[in-house]
């Protein structure tokens, strides 16, 4: 299984990476914007963070299929493990075909439905992110849609994995792990709520009370 943040917080994410065993980091376009930090910092700064292993998965911007296939070559390049996001649409279905004969790892990203996913699949994307909170707020089946594009891959075998993208709650992280999916990306705050309990600090704090009101010793073994 391989668990992602969704951030470009270096701060934030050399904390989580402490406490989760992450496979890497993910981004988009507004996910780098809001980080505000270029690849060439951020890069090396979060493989530091989370280890020589940590994958990239990093999304083109251009909108046309020379720009994605001249973009994602270049990211490419990179001396990191990159996956090259590129959106499920018209150009980035054909820019996929394009970018897998030179065997370069491929997300298809921003993916709404079966069909788009399936397409991507069977263009040779390594990897597929359905934008799990989006299609609930279309007014469609998030989770639905996640289910049908795993089912699809176990019963014909593919190689492709479920990346599962766009989660605001936990709940829907948990839902598709029960579906096995490959991967899940995380946005900080879920992955802050995953490891968080007040019911556990509570605990911790009576049993710190508890054991000090009898011993003077935080730490006493006689
Ligand atoms: C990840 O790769 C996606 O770009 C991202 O998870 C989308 O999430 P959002 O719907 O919270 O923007």
């Amino acid at each position: 299984f391989e668990l992602y943040l969704d951030s470009a917080n270096i701060e934030e994410i050399k904390v989580l990476a402490g406490m989760m065993p992450l496979a890497g980091v993910t981004t988009n376009p507004s996910i780098m914007a809001a980080g505000g930090v270029g690849l060439t910092q951020l890069l090396p700064e979060l493989a530091e963070a989370i280890g020589p292993t940590s994958r990239f998965h990093v999304q083109v911007i251009g909108d046309t299929v020379e720009d994605i296939v001249a973009e994602a070559k270049r990211l490419h390049d990179l001396p990191f493990d990159i996956v090259v996001k590129i959106p499920a649409h018209g150009a980035g279905l054909a820019a996929i075909k394009q970018i897998k004969r030179h065997d370069i790892p491929v997300l298809a990203t921003a993916i709404y439905n079966v069909q788009q996913g399936w397409l991507a699949a069977l263009n040779g994307a390594d990897y597929l992110a359905p934008y799990l909170n989006r299609i609930d707020n279309q007014g469609f089946d998030g989770i639905g849609v996640v289910a049908d594009l795993q089912s699809l891959i176990d019963r014909y075998q593919m190689p492709t994995k479920l990346l599962v993208a766009s989660f605001k709650n936990v709940q829907q992280v948990l839902q598709v792990l029960k579906l096995g999916v490959a991967s899940v990306t995380l946005p900080l705050d879920i992955a802050r709520q995953m490891l968080t309990n007040p019911a556990t600090d509570a605990a911790v704090s009576q049993f710190q009370q508890d054991w000090l009101a009898v011993f003077a010793e935080r730490l006493s073994f006689d």
